[in-house]
């Protein structure tokens, strides 16, 4: 199956391409979709296309649809606005039922689409037999608790990211770092506060830190770690301590279990509910989220409107 989409839409597939490979055992390939067409990917006529888009109208991904339709691969549309040209393009459109989303980041609607691929690639995995009958019921009793948790996470972690919004409104560049589903959020961390506080932000595989970005890390680099405690959980410990060792500030965003567990001095950790690891994405995008809104108001820049962007990108 392909994947292709833009911008905060791009990262949401990513995260989906994790699932799709884990859970219903199918090969993802997917690119921002700026990148998708002129690759000259083989594309079997037999395979499936994936597009994600809240306006339904951006031209890239437009024209990446396009190209899969004339080379006969089935289209499926994630679309908020479901009349919009690449809703009617498309073979069969899955609406994420966000509602209008007006402000430029797209908030709600990386959510929303997180949970139709989530729906999608369970749904997937039943098709194939990829999983068991009692898996199964577990990935849906997961997905069915997203807004219960979601509203309690909304409702406790205020403060603290208040606190530590105005820490970072106080600084030229962030870093973020994650590994597995948690890596494609770290960089949709980083795409929000960049695009909406203007801080200088990076969003990174926790593993690549000793490739190169380790070179950044000094006691002015506040480093966002988001690490559920998951199968990932020490490997990213230990990157973690390597920050560490380098003076970084640690900025550790997990659950109960990952903050007993991680024995580290951090600059601060911000604890969630400790959900299952399909969820975690949905309910880590939170905190994310809410960092570069609160940010942005300190630095004292337009949440809705920031500058040189367009909520719909209709050109090439
Ligand atoms: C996200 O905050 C951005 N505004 C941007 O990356 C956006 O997701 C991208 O332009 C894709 O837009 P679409 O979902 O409407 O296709």
């Amino acid at each position: 199956m392909a994947i292709s989409a833009c911008g905060t839409a791009y990262l949401a597939g990513l995260i989906g391409k994790y699932w799709f490979e884990r859970y219903a055992r199918l090969t993802v390939e997917i690119d921002v979709a700026s990148e998708f067409r002129y690759r000259e990917i083989p594309l079997s006529p037999q395979s499936a296309a994936l597009f994600i888009s809240q306006s339904g109208e951006t031209a890239d991904t437009l024209a990446s649809l396009r190209y899969c339709k004339e080379r006969g691969l089935k289209i499926g549309a994630i679309v908020n606005a479901c009349e919009s040209t690449i809703a009617r393009e498309a073979d069969a459109v899955f609406p994420i039922l966000a509602g209008p989303e007006i402000g430029v980041a797209s908030t709600k609607a990386f959510t929303c689409q997180l949970a139709v691929l989530a729906a999608l690639a369970i749904g997937a995995a039943r098709a194939r037999g990829t999983v068991t009958e009692d898996e199964l019921q577990a990935l849906v009793r997961s997905l069915a608790e997203v807004p219960r948790v979601m509203g309690q996470v909304l409702n406790s972690i205020q403060p603290e990211i208040e606190f530590l919004s105005r820490e970072l409104s106080k600084c030229r560049d962030v870093l973020y770092l994650g590994r597995g589903t948690s890596f494609p959020l770290a960089m949709e961390g980083a795409l929000k506060l960049k695009e909406i506080s203007y801080i200088h932000a990076e969003g990174y595989a926790a593993g690549e830190l000793k490739h190169g970005p380790i070179a950044l890390i000094d006691d002015n680099m506040p480093v966002i770690v988001i690490a559920p405690h998951d199968r990932f959980f020490d490997k990213t410990v230990s990157n973690m301590q390597e920050v560490a060792a380098r003076g970084g500030r640690i900025i550790l965003i997990t659950d109960e279990k990952g903050a007993a567990a991680s024995k580290l001095n951090t600059m601060h950790t911000l604890v969630l509910p400790a959900v299952d690891e399909i969820i975690a994405p949905m309910i880590f995008s939170l905190p994310i989220q809410l960092l570069a809104y609160h940010t942005a108001l300190f630095m004292g820049t337009d949440v809705d409107q920031p500058r040189n962007l367009a909520k719909s990108v209709t050109v090439e």
